[in-house]
């Protein structure tokens, strides 16, 4: 009987280590598997994340390699200031900044992409002679930035807006108060510029109460060949 009863409890022990270890190297190998599979997943979104491709300045394109890849957003009524990127670099932006009411501009050489000046012009309460000296004169071969904060146009003069139509833009003659205007054009530009967009201040039309709707676009501009 004795011996029978050590045998019992034996059987017992042995029975609970055996179900112990298991249990343990069950759990154990469950949670590697499951770290190992959180690190899997993360390699494979990391993976993901760096095969999709990143277009300069994070447009939907991917311009060739002799165009430069642009972006640029208007002034949002008189609340958001407009920024521009060129080619992955930010050449107007809050955060830089370096922007305005009115208009603000960023002239580039066309053939090299770099940045030669940028400046803002009140076109409600500034003097037009400060826009004057900084766009006249300009060299041949000027790439020229433009994006509109709150008011564009009250100060502007015919000769101004003559400057801006020689330049490419369409809308330079009839742009008016707290319209909305993005324009690229260059100077020795012997066509219309693609890249110009308007939006009349409207009431019936407005997205803002005093103003139209924000402008954004984006594209790839050919680069001047000498
Ligand atoms: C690009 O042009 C600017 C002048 O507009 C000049 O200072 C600069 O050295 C040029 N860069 C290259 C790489 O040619
Ligand atoms: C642009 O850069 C090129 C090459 O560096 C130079 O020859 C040209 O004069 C520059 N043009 C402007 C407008 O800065």
């Amino acid at each position: 009987m004795r011996f029978i009863g050590i045998i019992r409890i034996l059987v017992i022990l042995s029975t609970l280590l055996t179900t112990w270890y298991f249990a343990e190297t069950f759990f154990n190998t469950k949670w590697e598997a499951k770290s190992l599979r959180t690190i899997f997943d993360k390699r494979s979104q990391e993976t993901e994340h760096v095969k999709k491709p990143h277009n300069k300045c994070g447009i939907e394109k991917n311009c060739p390699s002799d165009y430069f890849a642009f972006r640029m957003i208007s002034g949002a009524a008189s609340v958001v200031g407009p920024s521009i990127c060129l080619d992955d670099k930010i050449l107007m932006s809050s955060v830089k900044n370096n922007i305005g009411r009115g208009l603000n501009l960023a002239f580039v050489n066309a053939s090299n992409g770099t940045l030669l000046k940028t400046g803002f012009f009140d076109m409600y309460s500034g003097e037009i002679k400060d826009l004057m000296a900084f766009i006249d004169p300009t060299p041949e071969g000027t790439l020229v930035f433009l994006a509109s904060y709150d008011d564009p146009a009250t100060k502007l003069n015919d000769q101004a807006r003559e400057i801006f139509t020689s330049w490419g833009s369409s809308y330079a003659k009839k742009v008016g108060f707290r319209d909305t205007w993005l324009f690229i054009g260059g100077k020795g530009l012997k066509a219309k510029s693609p890249f110009e967009q308007h939006r009349k201040n409207d009431k019936e039309t407005n997205k803002y109460e005093g103003w139209p709707e924000m402008l954004e676009m984006e594209g790839c501009i050919p680069r001047k060949m000498d």
